[in-house]
């Protein structure tokens, strides 16, 4: 069994072949974003199943490729599609694109996705500045062997989303009349939505949010120290919440829905 460092070194290598610039943002697009994609000029596609070491991406609608170009003047490589833990992969195996991103130079992780609403202020529609997470589910990507070249053993976790950075983001949200609202990310495994109960649960330990996916990537991006932000699209209320049953089609229509204002902001949050 190869190491983690020599399976990273083999997928830099393979992906630096391809590109002759350092791309510096890393961008983590979730459901309903990935054609946020289509925006970068001059771009270089890498299917993850070509990169050495990579898994399969799984789910409808996650493209499964990174793209690497020029956004709003910055170089960065995109991530059109991402990888779960209900696909069946260890967080280790789901993380392993961002140990990947900062082994090419990437120093700033932004994380997207589609979220449950637990917060009552929120509507379908509503899009969260992550200010915070939470992750009681008993896994964590950085069970295992610690690489001390990576990061600590036992590593910081009280900024794993840049206070200061979110505070220019909000700020900037501002000027474009864009109602970033801000909460805490409540990770649960999937795949099946929660339960009511399970939503109280979430609710009353202080998430705003849930989902199924960005904190054990943030986690692991803090690891190495990379700077992290976090933007959730609430395509529904939680279970419980929202009376009628939940369903991904209705995550996949609402994400479409807000798609333009949540490219906006991206691209504003890539240039400052
Ligand atoms: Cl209600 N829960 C989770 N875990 N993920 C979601 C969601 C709910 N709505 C969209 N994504």
């Amino acid at each position: 069994m190869l190491d983690l460092l020599t399976k990273m070194n083999e997928a830099k290598a393979y992906i630096e072949s391809k590109i002759d610039f350092k791309p510096e943002i890393g961008l983590v697009l979730g459901s309903g974003l990935g054609v946020m994609a289509e925006q970068i000029e001059a771009p270089i596609k890498i299917k993850y199943s070509e990169i050495p070491h990579f898994p399969v991406s799984t789910v409808e609608g996650h493209e499964g490729q990174f793209v690497i170009g020029k956004l709003q003047g910055k170089n960065v490589i995109a991530m059109q599609g991402r990888f779960h833990y209900y696909e069946g992969y260890t967080l280790q195996e789901i993380t392993f694109p961002v140990r990947v991103l900062k082994a090419i130079g990437v120093e700033h992780l932004i994380l997207t996705n589609a979220a449950g609403g637990t917060n009552e202020a929120f509507t379908g529609g509503t899009l969260m500045l992550i200010t915070d997470q939470i992750n009681i589910m008993g896994i964590s990507p950085l069970i295992g062997k610690n690489e001390a070249e990576l990061g600590p053993r036992f590593p910081d976790a009280s900024h794993i989303y840049s206070p200061e950075f979110n505070e220019k983001i909000l700020q900037e949200a501002d000027k474009m009349n864009i109602d970033l609202k801000q909460g805490v990310y409540f990770y649960f495994t999937g795949p099946a939505y929660e339960t009511p109960a399970e939503v109280k649960l979430a609710k009353m330990l202080g998430g705003d949010a849930v989902g199924m996916s960005t904190a054990p990537e943030a986690l692991v991006a803090t690891h190495m120290g990379m700077k992290v932000t976090g933007i959730s699209c609430i395509t529904n209320m939680a279970a419980g919440i929202q009376k009628t049953a939940l369903n991904h089609k209705e995550v996949v229509e609402v994400a479409n829905r807000v798609q333009s204002t949540f490219i906006k902001l991206v691209n504003r949050i890539v240039e400052i």
